[in-house]
């Protein structure tokens, strides 16, 4: 068996960690992968555009091809290779405008009654400024409908800073032509939860709800990252509390996407807010999320490859059994560069943790230097992902593995999971 990932970060090598534990024989492929992926199968140089990428599972006779990140899914890879004959698992291009555009999501869970923020969309910013003097006011979100690789929403405390955000966004095009259109959307309190299901456009199996870490500072401060850390499970997740996200979001999302004739195969990554009304999506993506990934994937029992194979030849998973997870918990500390996420600082020679069962090190702005040396190649440098028999220990060991990363300026938040620190020590002293 061959396949064939497409990506370059700590998602793409914990999907390959896990299917490489799941089947030590497996041959894999990543492009452009990055140095850790290296370790566990082939890289090959950077293939971008679709018909090199679609020659190239060709030429390798690759048998499944898994896309990581969406801006290959949005513009279209999954419909190239399915049209060359090519397994691959992930959405379509019309599937993955659930996360490629904000507007569509919106309308999509309208049509299926799926809880989450009231929302209007805009062309223009008079309008949208309108609608926040009339119908919004503050706080209110404001988000540029397209990908602006996870920077488009701003959160406004006051109608001053919506309009602001608005104008950014519309006049001065600070995300691009991700902000051609703009939603003002209802704000929501309560914690987040990602959940991701992997599903046939028709079932769908869940795995063990995640909470991701935005901000980059110590107790949810300061700006928005790609994600500081992660762990899994989170104990809010209760199975009551996913079998109704299942039943009242997941399904009929699904059932909408069928209806319009666009069905939603490969993950779906559901973002949740817990709000005091019961969940409500955030946000949908198409695809597995970063860092979530490397504190679910490594808590896996059961086969990826089995459902992923399924819905990459267009089976049903029906029969298939749910997935299991090991006893415990996994928590994920991002060690970042200094200057990130504005502007990092790149080029400083790393040492790295042994990756070892409990402590799975995970590379994602990595690169080899022309001397041979590791060096760092980006804002989000490495994960680390530690298990535990608890979450306590999870966590210590979590941080233990970040402080034992080195690279000058590597900083990293020490306080990954302090939600469900707190939850747990709250429950003991009831
Ligand atoms: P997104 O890129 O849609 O995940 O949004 C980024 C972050 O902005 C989310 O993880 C939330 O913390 C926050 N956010 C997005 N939408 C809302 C909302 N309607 N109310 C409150 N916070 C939100
Ligand atoms: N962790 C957030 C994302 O993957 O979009």
């Amino acid at each position: 068996m061959r396949v064939l990932l497409i990506g370059s970060g700590g998602r793409e090598h914990a999907i390959a960690d896990t299917l490489r534990r799941e089947a030590p024989s497996l041959d894999l492929l990543a492009t452009p992968g990055n140095p850790g992926l290296a370790t566990i199968g082939r890289t090959v140089p950077s293939v971008s555009d679709p018909d090199a990428l679609v020659a190239l599972a060709r030429a390798e006779a690759v048998d499944v091809t898994i896309v990581g990140p969406e801006a290959p899914l949005a513009a279209g890879l999954v419909d190239r290779f399915r049209a060359a004959g090519l397994r691959v698992f992930g959405p379509t291009a019309a599937a993955a405008q659930l996360e490629a555009s904000k507007a569509f999501a919106k309308d999509v869970m309208r049509t299926a009654q799926v809880p989450t923020a009231r929302a209007e969309t805009f062309r223009d910013a008079a309008h949208a400024l309108e609608a926040v003097r009339t119908r919004f006011g503050a706080p209110v979100v404001i988000k540029a409908s397209g990908l602006a690789a996870g920077k488009g929403v701003i959160v406004c405390a006051t109608r001053d800073a919506a309009e602001d955000a608005i104008r950014r966004i519309a006049d001065d095009r600070v995300f691009g032509e991700a902000g051609r259109e703009l939603l003002v959307e209802e704000f929501m309190t309560g914690e987040e939860l990602s959940l991701f299901v992997v599903t046939d456009g028709t079932r769908a199996l869940p795995m063990l709800a995640a909470q991701d870490h935005k901000r980059v500072g110590a107790g949810d401060t300061g700006p928005n990252t790609g994600g500081m850390g992660a762990y899994a499970p989170v104990s809010l997740a209760t199975a009551a509390l996913i079998d109704d996200v299942m039943a009242r979001i997941v399904e009929p999302t699904l059932h909408a996407m069928r209806t319009r004739g666009t069905p939603f195969t490969g993950l779906l990554y559901v973002g949740l807010m817990l709000t005091p009304e019961g969940p409500r999506v955030v946000e949908f993506n198409c695809r597995f999320g970063d860092p979530e990934t490397q504190a679910v994937l490594p808590m896996l029992a059961s086969s990826l490859l089995e459902p992923v194979l399924r819905v990459a030849r267009g089976e049903s998973l029906a029969g298939v059994a749910p997935f299991s997870w090991r006893d415990g918990a996994a928590v994920t500390t991002v060690v970042a560069a200094a200057g990130y996420p504005e502007t990092p600082r790149t080029g400083a020679a790393i040492t790295l943790p042994d990756s070892t069962d409990a402590v799975r090190v995970f590379h994602a702005g990595t690169r080899w230097g022309d001397d041979g040396v590791l060096v760092s190649a980006g804002g989000r440098v490495v994960a680390v992902t530690a298990l535990g028999a608890d979450f306590a220990t999870a966590q210590q060991a979590s941080r233990a593995a970040a402080a034992q990363v080195r690279f000058e300026g590597a900083f990293f938040r020490h306080d990954i999971g302090w939600r469900e620190a707190a939850r747990l020590a709250g429950a003991r002293h009831d």
